[in-house]
């Protein structure tokens, strides 16, 4: 077989067989196909397209190109979760311990910063001491003891994503369904649960800015995730706002702790309670009635906050700075957004608010930067509310004063504010079974 067959048969919109994508991604990986040739594949599959079982057949290469992760030490169903990624999404830290309170194991591995969206990753090394990177064996242990584990991906996870990932980024074919699709599904595959749920975020902050174009990719993800017989379930949630107050690494670690002690800000609170039942259900917890409210329980009686201390504890970090968030690092300098006039904010760019929070030093500009933990963004003013010239509608934080110019300048030219109170929109969009 010829790569440059193959190439041409997608650049001429056929359908491409198991054996031709076998050979592609095996190819690929062993460096025997190179990277021009890969290039042109993807912006052929970018152009054109790909059938479900294409996409099937694809993921299923992707996730077998490196190690199929074996959960059987682990006793019990095991759900695992994923957000395609947004900003001030700190489900995972609420919803993890809030599952493993109800008594089914999350045994999750999670990813880092991408570009204007954070990484579960980042926020928990934010915790002193907190380890993000265990041996496959003290992973079980963690999740066998305490319900939950969360940690970076393991080195051989779908390695042929990692390769694929890279050439998409700089080759302008990320935003293609059936890629996003294999690429996510790949990894959840051979992270071995046996239930996943998936938050599909949509909106301005989000990489699907259209509501159809979240849902066809959530029921791609959903068909995929079936066939491979796996339950598994989508929520279409909102990412045309910052999710929470807090944007920022510490910063949303103390977000998700308050909110596990039911002090979070109500929207957080509610896509966490639904992510949670929908997990919940999916490990046959029963309805997802009955399971919102095995949910609300476990943020009542304090129960999901024991599993989070718990795992922070396992994973040799600091449980005191969630057992009281005030004795969190804190950034040396902060700044308050001022209004700039009176009326309601319509609207506010979300990836450009995610952006705001990564100038302030909370993401990375090149793979090597440091994070600095303590830099991010307090929303005190969102969509839907008042503001008066001259109040403070946000404040700034940072330990690099320098940096903060710039990103009140990106912050603010996301803020639009109009006249009218705009009309609120849902917090979850669909639920795609
Ligand atoms: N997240 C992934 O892991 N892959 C994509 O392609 C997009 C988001």
């Amino acid at each position: 077989m010829r790569m440059y067959d193959v190439i041409a048969k997608k650049r001429n919109g056929e359908t491409l067989n198991e054996e031709e994508i076998r050979f592609m991604i095996d190819g690929y990986v062993k460096g025997e196909i190179p990277d021009y040739q890969m290039s042109a594949m993807l912006m052929a599959i970018y152009l054109n397209g790909m059938s479900d079982k294409e996409t099937a057949v694809l993921t299923n290469q992707v996730a077998h190109s490196g190690d199929m992760v074996d959960l059987s030490p682990i006793q019990g169903i095991k759900v695992d979760k994923h957000s395609t990624g947004g900003v001030g999404d700190k489900t995972t830290l609420v919803v993890a311990p809030i599952v493993a309170a109800c008594g089914v194991k999350v045994a999750k591995m999670s990813g880092r910063g991408l570009g204007h969206t954070g990484g579960t990753v980042d926020k928990m090394e934010s915790i002193p001491g907190m380890r993000t990177t265990l041996t496959e064996e003290e992973f079980f242990q963690v999740v066998n003891a305490t319900g939950l584990s969360v940690i970076g991906q393991s080195g051989n996870l779908a390695p042929a994503d990692k390769k694929l990932y890279a050439l998409r980024d700089v080759t302008a074919t990320v935003e293609s369904i059936p890629l996003i699709a294999a690429s996510i599904m790949s990894k959840k595959l051979a992270a071995g649960s046996d239930c996943i749920l998936l938050d599909v975020k949509t909106g301005s902050g989000a990489f699907m800015k259209t509501l159809e174009d979240s849902i066809t990719l959530a029921e791609k993800m959903v068909a995929i995730g079936e066939h491979a017989g796996k339950k598994t379930m989508a929520l279409i949630t909102n990412m045309d706002i910052p999710l929470g107050s807090l944007i920022g690494n510490s910063l949303e670690v103390i977000e998700a702790a308050e909110t596990l002690k039911g002090k979070g800000p109500e929207d957080l609170t509610e896509v966490c309670l639904q992510l949670a039942s929908g997990m919940l259900y999916l490990a046959g917890k029963g309805s997802l009635d009955v399971c919102r409210g095995l949910a609300e329980k476990t943020i009542a009686d304090g129960s999901a906050l024991e599993r989070l201390v718990a795992m922070v504890e396992a994973q040799g970090g600091d449980s005191s700075v969630i057992k009281n968030t005030s004795l969190f690092e804190k950034a040396p300098f902060k700044r308050e957004v001022i209004a700039p006039k009176s009326g309601y904010i319509t609207h506010m760019d979300t990836e450009r608010c995610g952006i705001a929070s990564s100038m302030l030093g909370a993401g990375r500009v090149t793979k090597e930067s440091e994070i600095d933990y303590t830099a991010g963004i307090a929303l005190l003013k969102k969509v839907g509310q008042s503001v008066v010239e001259g109040e403070v509608m946000a404040v700034l934080y940072t330990s690099r004063e320098e940096l903060f110019t710039a990103s009140l300048e990106e912050f603010l030219s996301a803020v639009t504010i109009g006249d009218d109170k705009p009309v609120a929109e849902p917090l979850i969009y669909a639920r795609i079974t």
